[in-house]
């Protein structure tokens, strides 16, 4: 049986519980229209359904994806019962509660005690309403964040009508901290965005160097950990890696997403500031909303209106059953998805056919076919992602400047690019699996030869 489905019992159980807490209410008689028809419906849901890759298997070791935790699933199915709000706390009283101990329990990861935060609907919204609140701290300067931070950065500066500078990256994928150095003596730079684990090929930029170029031009220094914030658990860190995360809590804002690495259904990322006050800037009026009590309502510090009550139970009881401590099974499951991408990146780097970009910061790796030139490896990796696919192994492609692939280079008239592949192994049961991963690519190599 590939689904775990032992957990569905949990569901009855805990309904019953929920039930009881409204037994005093005169029954409502509530009917279910359509239900005859409910059955063949959720059969055809089924059957289109299966039109996916598995993202829950460790032969999908593509991009970030992958189920929630069971207990994230059961509690967030139990909540969508009551189908809270978390807008108000007229709309949703305790899973707001409860969003407010999880999200602190984030904070904390960063050593933060005091801080300002909530749940979004996605990394993207969060670094919005932290590019937000820095657009208004220092109006009229540029956010900038290097050619390897999310794509969604200059977009969500355009949205926000501020201006944009891109910061190069060196050898490693990181933010060149020399290059922003020079970029800075200009003095229109108020937010420094610094991607710790960057999307393409989990980079961490060196926040050491950020810092000291914060203390001398005063910028806002934003961290967007979207897919790296929970590493900070793991203890099999590099030492450079790990001096980088140990200076998470310098920032003035963090996001982190709980439905990439927490293990969580999508809908559910994290904004947090250091300084509560920033509170101030979401001041408005809502002449609908906050009416039942004059405790912080959600809404109040949020740009969002709506959202889902039920990812925010669903990440409170996740972080209830595996707390977010080092030493802890949640962060060991973070240490056997980067151990996995340690073997993996190891047997590549050991293997004449292929040129490993980098050692993995975190549990991403990216390698290209070794080829007489940049575009004849670029046709290799496509065909080689083709081949590995047809044999049920998923993997991802990215393309990456030529000059991260020295030897690839000096051919006249080449491609400028090489298109690699891409593993993120972000299921702890991918450190099994190398094994029967690497036999696989192996075949898909031999393959994209006979092609
Ligand atoms: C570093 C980083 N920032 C932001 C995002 C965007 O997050 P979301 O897809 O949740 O909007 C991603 C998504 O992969 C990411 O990796």
């Amino acid at each position: 049986m590939q689904f775990e489905q032992e957990t569905l019992g949990l569901l009855p159980a805990a309904l019953q519980v929920l039930e009881a807490g409204f037994a005093a209410l005169p029954e409502a008689g509530l009917r279910v229209p359509g239900k005859e028809r409910m059955a063949q419906v959720m059969q055809e849901v089924a059957s289109r359904l299966r039109d996916n890759y598995p993202y829950f298997h460790p032969l999908y070791a593509g991009q970030m994806l992958k189920p929630p935790h069971p207990i994230a699933r059961a509690a967030y199915a139990l909540a969508t019962w009551i189908n809270p709000n978390n807008h108000a706390l007229d709309g949703g009283r305790a899973s707001s509660a409860m969003e407010k101990e999880a999200v602190a329990e984030i904070a904390a990861m960063f050593g933060w005690q005091a801080h300002l935060g909530h749940l979004t609907s996605g990394g993207t919204m969060a670094n919005l309403e932290a590019l937000w609140v820095a657009g208004q701290l220092h109006p009229g300067k540029k956010i900038l964040a290097s050619q390897q931070a999310h794509y969604t950065h200059p977009r969500i500066s355009g949205v926000l009508g501020l201006r944009f500078a891109e910061a190069p990256c060196d050898q490693r994928g990181r933010m060149d901290a020399q290059a922003l150095a020079e970029l800075l003596v200009a003095g229109d730079i108020g937010c420094v965005v610094a991607t710790v684990g960057t999307t393409g090929t989990g980079s961490v930029d060196p926040l050491h160097e950020i810092l000291r170029l914060r203390a001398r031009y005063g910028f806002r220094l934003h961290i967007d950990a979207a897919y790296g914030g929970y590493f900070t658990l793991a203890g099999n860190l590099a030492e450079e890696t790990r001096a980088a995360y140990d200076l998470i809590g310098q920032a003035d804002s963090i996001v982190v997403d709980p439905h990439k690495h927490g293990l969580q259904p999508y809908g559910c990322g994290c904004v947090l500031f250091r300084d509560p006050s920033v509170g101030a800037l979401y001041k408005h009026d809502s002449p609908y909303t906050y009416f039942t009590s004059s405790e912080l309502h959600l809404g109040e510090i949020s740009l969002e209106c709506s959202r889902p009550g039920a990812a925010a139970v669903a990440l409170w009881a996740t972080q209830r059953l595996l707390p977010l401590v080092r030493g802890g099974d949640f962060a060991a499951g973070l240490e056997a998805c980067r151990e996995a991408a340690v073997r993996l990146a190891g047997q590549l780097a050991a293997d004449s056919r292929w040129l490993l970009l980098f050692p993995p910061e975190l549990d991403i790796v990216v390698w290209a076919p070794r080829a007489r030139s940049a575009r004849l490896a670029s046709e290799l990796s496509q065909r080689i992602f083709r081949a590995a696919a047809a044999r049920g192994l998923h993997l991802a492609l990215i393309r990456l400047p030529l000059r991260y692939f020295p030897s690839l280079a000096g051919v006249p008239g080449d491609h400028d690019t090489v298109l690699c592949l891409r593993s993120v192994l972000m299921k702890p049961e991918h450190r099994e699996w190398v094994t029967s991963i690497l036999d696989t690519l192996d075949g898909a190599w031999r393959d994209a030869q006979g092609e």
